[in-house]
């Protein structure tokens, strides 16, 4: 079986990216990091790339008219470097038509709540806010709102008494980089079959 291309998407420190290229490279996963794009000059995201021989590239929104001109820009990178799957790793922009449709359900993002609860911005400070009891995250298929689309995968941790946003997050982002790796993998597998707002996992 060939391995998967990814494209990663990216706008900051990029431990998920870096928990799918140790995954890639170790063969845990049968996938490679195709190509990296990030939309912040200084994401670290872009580093972790470098170091890892993958090619990377800064795009910048203020260079472009629209939102739509830039998404373009995007695709033609990634078809440019043969992605299968995009995959969006702190990601922090929400998607237009044009990426939504180039690549309609092969889209994925990692998002730190257990969606539907807290989407957007500081969703770990929300919960902690909030005074759930458990926290977590999920993998999910990208569709037109933010942080919504059928769920592929959460995970769950405990909110201890004591925790700060720094701690709580950090339990979650472990959390991250193992469900991450897995749905890409149960995508390449061809595992993955989505029905209406349900993803279903087909057995081996
Ligand atoms: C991660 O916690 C990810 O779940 C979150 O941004 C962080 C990026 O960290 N994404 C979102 O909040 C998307 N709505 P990373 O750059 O170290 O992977």
């Amino acid at each position: 079986m060939e391995k998967l291309r990814l494209g990663v998407l990216a706008s900051g420190r990029g431990t998920n990216l870096q928990a799918i290229i140790d995954a890639a490279r170790s063969g845990r996963i049968r996938a490679e990091v195709a190509v990296v794009v990030a939309d912040r000059i200084g994401a670290r995201a872009r580093e972790r790339a470098r170091r890892a021989g993958i090619p990377e590239y800064f795009v910048d929104l203020a260079a472009y008219p629209t939102k739509e001109a830039f998404e373009h820009g995007i695709v033609s990178i990634l078809e440019r470097h043969g992605v299968e799957l995009v995959c969006l790793a702190g990601y922090m922009r929400i998607l237009t038509r044009v990426m939504l449709e180039h690549y309609r359900n092969r889209i994925i993002n990692i998002h730190p709540s257990l969606l539907p609860a807290f989407p957007g911005l500081h969703a770990q400070r929300q919960a902690l806010e909030y005074g759930v009891r458990f926290a977590g995250c999920t993998v999910h298929f990208v569709e037109e709102e933010v942080d919504a689309g059928p769920i592929i995968l959460q995970a769950v941790v405990p909110v201890l008494p004591d925790d700060t946003v720094e701690a709580l997050s950090a339990r979650i982002l472990e959390q991250e980089h193992r469900i991450y790796v897995e749905a890409i993998q149960l995508y390449q597998a061809g595992r993955l079959k989505i029905e209406g707002r349900r993803v279903r996992i087909r057995p081996e």
